[in-house]
């Protein structure tokens, strides 16, 4: 696990530095596909509040769901624009883009579920697929147990959802379902709330035309696979408890 732990000022600027408190920051990544969001105060406290366990269900629903926002803005600006001149109603024209392509979202089953909505909120009508993948009792591997994948999803940008990156045992089979099924790794967008370093260096060395998009990537990870210091389970956080 890595030692190191970085801590930066956050705040607003009408604050001297010596005025800001300091909060854990990101731990930096150097793979070019892996974007990590802006580390501001807001989306620290963001985070502050979903890795508290005093945190009660329905605010880390909704805190966790302001976090999937930023993640999905962030996700739609790697998506390729046309230019798009418009007239707007007092007659004047107004030069701007538009997007090209055509999108969907999978999830990994179940906790990436939890970021349909964010992605719905954003691109209205999407198509989203779905994919399920277990630990497999007798090989201790990864296995797939179901998918429900739009049909042309080979011509689609795929926007693959999942909150917690630990091992990243599941997102790697997720990408090679999406491959096996035409899609091409450099239209896979991978959104993540947080990551742990090993697994995001591994994935993104992997596969390094897939672009990464996370909130944060923690420390490392404890003896059974939970992020350190992470926020628990997140399925059970964000459905049951
Ligand atoms: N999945 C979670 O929900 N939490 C972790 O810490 C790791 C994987």
């Amino acid at each position: 696990m890595s030692s190191s732990t970085p801590a930066q000022c956050v705040g607003p600027s009408y604050r001297s530095e010596e005025q800001k408190p300091t909060a854990t920051v990101s731990t930096p990544i150097s793979h070019d596909n892996v974007h990590i969001l802006p580390q501001t105060p807001q989306l620290i406290a963001l985070l502050t509040m979903i890795r508290d366990r005093e945190t009660a269900r329905a605010d880390f629903i909704f805190y966790s769901n302001r976090i999937i926002r930023l993640l999905v803005e962030e996700g739609l600006n790697h998506l390729p624009v046309i230019e798009h001149t418009i007239t707007t109603p007092i007659g004047r024209t107004y030069s701007g883009v538009k997007f090209q392509g055509k999108i969907c979202g999978v999830s990994i089953m179940r906790a990436g579920e939890a970021m349909e909505q964010g992605l719905r909120d954003c691109c209205r009508s999407v198509r989203i697929g779905k994919i399920l993948i277990q630990r497999d009792e007798e090989t201790s591997k990864p296995r797939l147990f179901y998918d429900k994948l739009p049909e042309d999803i080979a011509d689609r940008w795929v926007l693959l959802l999942d909150p917690m990156f630990a091992t990243g045992g599941s997102a790697i089979m997720a990408v090679e379902v999406l491959k096996s099924r035409g899609v091409p790794e450099d239209r896979i967008l991978f959104l993540n709330l947080i990551a742990s370093p090993e697994g995001i260096n591994n994935f993104a060395e992997r596969f390094p035309k897939l672009r990464v998009v996370t909130a944060f990537v923690d420390k490392g990870l404890d003896e059974k696979n939970y992020i350190v210091p992470g926020l628990g389970d997140f399925g059970d956080r964000f459905y049951t408890m």
